[in-house]
């Protein structure tokens, strides 16, 4: 590492609380640091001028790939006319106005009204007073706990971060709060050798059952909403089993459970298609974006409101005056223009389309690579999502022991090879999300670097007696 670029990391490990890392080890200099310069479509590059395939889109965000000035002019046009005012009180700005028309337009039927945050954390938070809020006013006061999944990721706040089903963001913060509770994860290949020969069908069917013992075991008048994203994300990567929204929307519609779909990674074109919920048959009464909405040039999230949920909310503010509920940063112009910008450019380069196809192709390619490999599991994935998980026995489909950090040691084997893949929280689980800009020769690049770090873990783990040496 050159010298200016490890001062400039010295600096910041004095002054700089970083997301999601183990702070004493990166004050201390024992966990190491990178400082990003740029970035050209799938590509980063750090202060050394080493460049990296960012095969996860940052934090699968940056659907358009990196360097687009497109909308880096479209910021700029836009600060120099109105950087910001306020959208309290009714005021509006103009890309905030065709922004939620553009929402709208691809939300399809059904849907209502665009409220904007900065966040998927602060979306949902929003998502949560909504919620408490519709049924204030529809007379039942009781009606507020809200069920998420085991494994579900929404967000990181007191209450997002409740919704949220994975242990490290909720240990020593006293989470989750008491209005939440977690369902079974739809994660079949984790628990298909527990449940002893079910099929996906009849594993959705459990989750489903599930849900329906949850809501019953609470009382029914008392569970207001159901939150989940399309495809399990941070939770591994992992698309639903069979015939899976399909039973779980017949159990919410039975106890008039409002249905919220998490789609902050699967909205905007990952899975090749506008919207998750398209892809897989859901019809939620809100959901939350945020992520490829602009391709993270600007921080925008936003809930989308349905038409069933907007007439209870119309009618609270008739009865008791305004919504109590605001950020200063609502539908902040930069945000909205970097939106439009980044939205004109999914839709004129077909990137939804190429999610689809060169998605295809990437899932062939990983199974290709990885399918019978036997340090895995399972590969799987939808769109440009896809996960490869690692396992100590596949055949039993049982994990390693968590202390040999497996899924961690081949994310840095990756990176060795200038590929940035994300070791999933929980599980030995590689994920990966490339921008929907990808070709199939990045692809390729893409299985080729990460079947190096794959054999290059294999051969240490053979070499530290953790796994047998693999007959060719
Ligand atoms: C499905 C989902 N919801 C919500 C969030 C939270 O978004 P943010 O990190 O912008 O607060 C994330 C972040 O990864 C996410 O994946």
């Amino acid at each position: 590492m050159h010298q200016q670029h490890q001062d400039l990391i010295d600096r910041d490990r004095k002054v700089t609380f970083h997301a999601s890392t183990h702070l004493r080890d990166f004050a201390h200099g024992d966990a190491p640091g990178r400082v990003i310069t740029g970035g050209k479509g799938i590509h980063v590059v750090d202060r050394d001028g080493r460049e990296f395939i960012d095969g996860f889109a940052g934090l699968y965000c940056v659907n358009i790939g990196y360097g687009r000035t497109e909308v880096a002019e479209a910021i700029y046009q836009q600060a120099l006319e109105l950087s910001y005012y306020h959208t309290y009180v009714g005021h509006a700005n103009e890309p905030q106005i065709a922004l939620s028309e553009k929402i709208l337009e691809l939300a399809g039927p059904g849907m209502s009204k665009v409220y904007y945050g900065m966040s998927g954390s602060d979306a949902n938070e929003t998502q949560l007073k909504i919620v408490r809020y519709y049924n204030n006013v529809r007379g039942r006061p009781q009606k507020k706990k809200v069920i998420s999944r085991l494994r579900g990721y929404h967000g990181s706040g007191i209450a997002s971060g409740s919704l949220t089903g994975l242990k490290a963001f909720h240990d020593h913060f006293d989470l989750p709060i008491d209005t939440i509770r977690h369902t079974e994860a739809p994660f079949y290949y984790q628990r298909a050798a527990e449940l002893e020969g079910m099929t996906e069908r009849e594993f959705s069917a459990h989750c489903a059952t599930k849900l329906e013992e949850m809501i019953l075991a609470e009382d029914p008048d008392t569970v207001a909403a159901f939150i989940g994203e399309p495809v399990l994300g941070t939770g591994g990567i992992v698309p639903p089993p069979e015939g899976y929204w399909e039973a779980i929307q017949a159990v919410l519609a039975r106890y008039d459970v409002l249905l919220i779909a998490d789609e902050v990674v699967c909205g905007f074109g990952r899975i090749g298609a506008d919207f998750g919920s398209h892809y897989y048959g859901i019809r939620p009464d809100l959901i939350t974006v945020a992520k490829g909405l602009t391709s993270a040039y600007q921080p925008l999230s936003a809930v989308i409101v349905g038409d069933r949920v907007w007439q209870v909310l119309e009618a609270g503010t008739g009865e008791y005056g305004p919504i109590g509920h605001g950020w200063t940063y609502s539908g902040h112009a930069l945000g909205c223009a970097a939106g439009l910008a980044n939205l004109a450019i999914i839709e004129r380069e077909g990137l939804t389309a190429n999610a689809a196809e060169t998605g295809a192709y990437l899932q062939r390619r990983m199974q290709a690579a990885f399918g019978d490999h036997p340090l895995v599991g399972n590969v799987r994935g939808v769109g440009m999502l896809a996960a490869v998980e690692f396992a100590a026995d596949p055949a039993r489909r049982q994990a390693f022991d968590p202390a040999y950090k497996v899924g961690a040691r081949i994310a840095a084997a990756a990176l060795d090879e200038n590929l940035i893949a994300r070791a999933m929280p929980q599980g030995d689980i590689l994920g990966f999300a490339p921008p929907l800009t990808a070709t199939r020769a990045e692809v390729d690049e893409i299985v080729a670097r990460t079947a190096r770090a794959v054999d290059k873990v294999t051969d240490a783990l053979v070499r530290e007696g953790v796994i047998q040496p693999i007959q060719a």
